[in-house]
């Protein structure tokens, strides 16, 4: 099971992939984590990619098709993937395809942009896990801990409101172009040709995970 998840920040991408990752028993692999990662260890790529990603901009593709590459490379790969954030712009794309990093589907999880600015405004994360929660729609057992390890939840650096609306100027002038992208991909005749599905992202987290579910199959 190789799948893309595509969609605004904000669409839900990481809560679905929680429940992906457990059911199929692959990795998720969220290039917005590996950032903060760096960012977190202080590393070279870290300190570059701080900057770009509290202005609400994209991390050069050179930079992170190298990461995604090495990351598909390791052992727990082998039975599939979950790609989360990635591919966001054309040159992405097409450095899978010649990469022979295959997908089976790519779903994309559909969100207006102001209840968007609503999500993030209240999200709040656990950053070694991804976990992800919100004050209102899914709140944490206790108030500002993690339910599993009970450690503090963070707000991220770029959920400001300011950042939030252009990151969504950025999502759609440079990512959602990667939706008319794969349904071409989808309808050519080729054994590594994805199968394209949209599934709404607004209701309950469970319902749309059960959507989700339906597109790949169960
Ligand atoms: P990244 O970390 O990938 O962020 P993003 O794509 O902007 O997506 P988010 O993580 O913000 O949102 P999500 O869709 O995962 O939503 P979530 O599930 O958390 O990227 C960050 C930055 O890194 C980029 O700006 C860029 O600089 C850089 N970067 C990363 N990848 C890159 C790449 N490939 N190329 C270049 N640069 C790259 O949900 C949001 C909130 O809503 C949560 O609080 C959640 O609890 C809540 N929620 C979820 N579902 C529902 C629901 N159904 N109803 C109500 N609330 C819900």
């Amino acid at each position: 099971m190789r799948v893309i998840l595509l969609g605004a920040p904000g669409a839900g991408k990481g809560t679905q992939a929680q429940f992906i990752k457990e059911k199929y028993g692959i990795p998720q692999i969220s290039t917005g984590d590996m950032l903060r990662a760096a960012v977190k260890a202080g590393t070279p790529l870290g300190l570059e990619a701080k900057k770009v990603m509290d202005a609400g901009q994209l991390v050069s593709d050179e930079i992170i098709i190298g990461l995604v590459k090495e990351r598909v490379a390791q052992d727990d790969c082998e039975k599939g993937y979950l790609l989360d954030g990635f591919p966001r712009t054309i040159p992405q794309a097409n450095a899978m395809r010649d990469n022979n990093i295959d997908v089976d589907y790519v779903v994309e999880i559909d969100v207006e942009d102001e209840e968007i600015i609503k999500r993030l405004s209240g999200r709040r994360v656990h950053p070694e896990s991804g976990r992800v929660y919100h004050v209102v729609y899914n709140p944490p057992k206790e108030e500002g801990k993690d339910d599993e390890t009970g450690e503090p939840l963070i707000q991220r650096d770029d959920d400001t409101e300011e950042t939030v609306r252009h990151r969504l100027d950025v999502y759609h002038s440079q990512t959602k172009v990667l939706v008319e992208y794969y349904k071409i991909f989808s309808q050519e005749d080729t054994k590594n040709a994805p199968e394209y599905v949209k599934v709404p992202g607004v209701g309950s987290m469970t319902d749309i995970r059960d959507n989700i579910f339906e597109a790949l199959g169960d």
